[in-house]
């Protein structure tokens, strides 16, 4: 089993320990409940540093209102029992008030990024990703962090805000870990029911439709419009379904060196989101 820190000041005088031995770290932010998908990352993390830490936090500040924060599903002793199947040293597991001592009084913003797509249907959502994000680098000060390609907005709101903030990390993006059926895991998927999660796959089959329309530069709008429909017969209600440029996200894709797919949909009690990365040959 991992060993499981709860507080900010135990982590740290187990990392200074780390560093003091000449160690490197890596770091895998996750809410928890965790699938293959997480532990893809976790291998990922060991395979380019020699200690692995993961957090299991479930960030009130990225839920809307009206989102799933309460019934998130909260597993730390199931998520610990998996780690130990894998090269994770140590869990940081802290509360609400570890986090968040004196409220949010400091936010981190990319608002060109965090208005966009999923911004603009979970208003402040990214802001509380990139603001818990900020804290958990601070925390661990890892060598690699290493994030999925599944949430694809968000890891261009993380690349950026490092960026910026220059903050001294390597951030690693792996890709998306995926049911045989192609539905991307995530831990949403729980509340599918059986016939739901068939249809969910529908998803991935749709993001490779389009691509194949983009790769042969062939009746894209066409394409994209069928394809919209029959996600809707399905049953899916559609926040968006958009080829971005992969790069910035921004909408004109067409001079872009690769463009991103981008599906956003709500299906029965589940938002499931996904997509796909094309190079674009010029
Ligand atoms: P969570 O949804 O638990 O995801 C944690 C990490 O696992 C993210 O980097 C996410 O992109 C990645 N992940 C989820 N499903 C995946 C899949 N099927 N294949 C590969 N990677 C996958 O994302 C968050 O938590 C939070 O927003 C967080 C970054 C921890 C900040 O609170």
């Amino acid at each position: 089993m991992p060993v499981v820190f709860n507080t900010v000041g135990d982590l740290r005088e187990f990392l200074n320990a780390t560093r003091s031995q000449g160690k490197t770290i890596g770091f895998v932010p996750t809410m928890g409940n965790l699938h293959q998908g997480h532990l893809d990352l976790v291998n990922k993390a060991a395979e380019m540093s020699d200690v692995v830490i993961v957090s299991i936090f479930v960030n009130p500040m990225q839920f809307g209102p009206h989102e799933d924060f309460d019934a998130y599903p909260r597993t730390l002793e199931s998520d610990c029992s998996a780690l130990a199947n894998h090269p994770c040293n140590a869990v940081f597991a802290p509360t609400v008030r570890e986090m968040y001592p004196k409220g949010v009084n400091t936010e981190i913003d990319v608002p060109s990024l965090s208005t966009i797509l999923c911004g603009h249907h979970r208003p402040g959502h990214f802001k509380g990703v990139a603001t818990v994000v900020t804290k958990l680098l601070n925390i661990v000060q890892p060598n690699v962090a290493v994030f999925g390609n599944k949430d694809y907005q968000q890891l261009q709101v993380i690349r950026t805000m490092v960026a910026d903030l220059l903050i001294p990390v390597t951030i690693v993006g792996a890709d998306t870990t995926r049911e045989p059926s192609g539905l991307a895991m995530s831990s949403r998927n729980a509340y599918l029911s059986k016939e739901e999660r068939e249809t969910a796959a529908m998803l991935y089959a749709t993001l490779k439709n389009i691509g194949e329309a983009l790769r042969s530069d062939s009746q894209v709008s066409t394409t994209l419009k069928q394809e919209k429909e029959r996600l809707t017969s399905a049953g899916f209600v559609l926040d968006y379904l958009e080829i971005r440029d992969a790069q910035d996200l921004s909408k004109s894709y067409v001079e872009a060196t690769s463009a991103v797919i981008l599906v956003a949909a709500k299906l029965g009690q589940a938002r499931l989101i996904d997509n796909l990365v094309v190079e674009l040959k010029h």
